[in-house]
C-alpha cells in the first residue's frame, strides 16, 4: 500500500504584493523517506516554496499537505523542521536558551526540551557554547545552531533551505554526514543548495525549478539518463539551456 506523501504541493501559486509571480501551479510530491534537492537559480523560487510549506508567507493558491494535513493545522507544523537560508538566530538568547525556547514553542515539556537540548548540543559539538549568545559565535557554530534548533522538536520532515552555503570544507563533511544519519533514521529530508556536487552526493531525488515552474523532476539517475548526463552538474545545465 502507498504511503502517504510526507508533502504534497498541488497548483501551489504565490503572487508577492508587488505583482511578482514566484510561484506558478506548481505541483510537487515529495515521499515519505525521501531525500530530496529543489535545484534552481537564484530566483527560482525556492525560498518561496519553503517560507510557503512552513506558513511564514500566504500563498495566493494552491493547497499544501504534509503527511496527509493541511499545512496551516497545528499538527502539521510540528511534523516541519525548518533551517532557514538567512541565518535568524536571536541575539539575546545563548546556545541552550535558543533551543529550549524553540523546544517551549513547539510544545516539548521542560524535562524533555532540556534532555533534548543537551543532545542537540552534543551532537553539533556546541556544549562548551551553551551559554554564548549568537552575535558571539562563529558563522559555523550559528548554521550549527540553527540546524540543531530544527531538529529540536523531531521532525519528521526536515528543510534544509542551503544549509552549507558558506560553510568551510570540514563543516559541510560534517553536516553531510549528520544529514544522512538524519535520513537513515526515517526522516524526510528536503534541501536546497547550489552546490551541485552536494546534490549529486546526497539527494536521491531532485527538482530542478525556474521561474517558479518545475522544469524536471526525477530521481538522480533517472535525471543523468534523461539528459544524457554524467552528472547532476550537467544534467542541471542542459536543464537551464533548455
Ligand atoms: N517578500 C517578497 N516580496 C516580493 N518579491 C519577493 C519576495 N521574496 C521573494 N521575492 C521574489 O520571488 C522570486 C523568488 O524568490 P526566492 O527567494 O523564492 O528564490 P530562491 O529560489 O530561493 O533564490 P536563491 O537561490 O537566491 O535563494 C524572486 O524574484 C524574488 O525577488
Ligand atoms: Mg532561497
Amino acid at each position: 500500500m502507498p504511503t502517504t506523501p510526507a508533502l504534497e504541493l498541488s497548483a501551489l501559486t504565490k503572487r508577492y504584493d508587488s505583482g511578482l509571480l514566484a510561484l506558478d501551479r506548481f505541483d510537487l510530491e515529495v515521499h515519505d523517506g525521501a531525500f530530496f534537492g529543489l535545484l534552481g537559480p537564484n530566483g527560482a523560487g525556492k525560498t518561496t516554496l519553503i517560507s510557503a510549506v512552513c506558513n511564514l508567507i500566504r500563498v495566493t493558491g494552491g493547497e499544501i499537505r504534509i503527511f496527509g494535513l493541511d499545512h496551516r493545522q497545528p499538527d502539521a507544523r510540528r511534523m516541519v523542521g525548518l533551517a532557514e537560508q538567512d541565518v535568524n538566530l536571536d541575539r539575546f538568547l545563548d546556545v541552550e536558551e535558543t533551543l529550549l525556547y524553540h523546544g517551549g514553542y513547539y510544545g516539548m515539556d521542560r524535562a524533555s526540551a532540556r534532555r533534548r537540548a543537551g543532545e542537540m548540543m552534543d551532537v553539533f559539538d556546541l556544549r562548551a557554547k551553551a551559554g554564548v549568545r549568537a552575535p558571539q559565535l562563529s558563522g559555523g557554530m550559528r548554521r550549527r545552531l540553527l540546524l540543531a534548533r530544527a531538529l529540536m522538536h523531531e521532525p519528521r520532515l526536515v528543510i534544509l533551505d542551503e544549509p552549507t552555503a558558506g560553510v568551510d570544507f570540514e563543516l559541510r563533511l560534517e553536516l553531510w554526514a549528520y544529514i544522512r544519519r538524519l535520513h537513515r533514521a526515517g526522516a524526510t529530508i528536503l534541501l536546497t543548495t547550489h552546490y551541485l556536487e552536494e546534490a549529486e552526493e546526497l539527494c536521491e531525488e531532485i527538482a530542478i525549478i525556474r521561474g517558479g515552474r518545475l522544469l524536471a523532476r526525477d530521481t538522480a539517475e533517472g535525471l543523468r539518463e534523461a539528459y544524457e548526463a554524467d552528472s547532476i552538474a550537467d544534467v542541471y545545465v542542459k536543464a537551464m539551456a533548455s
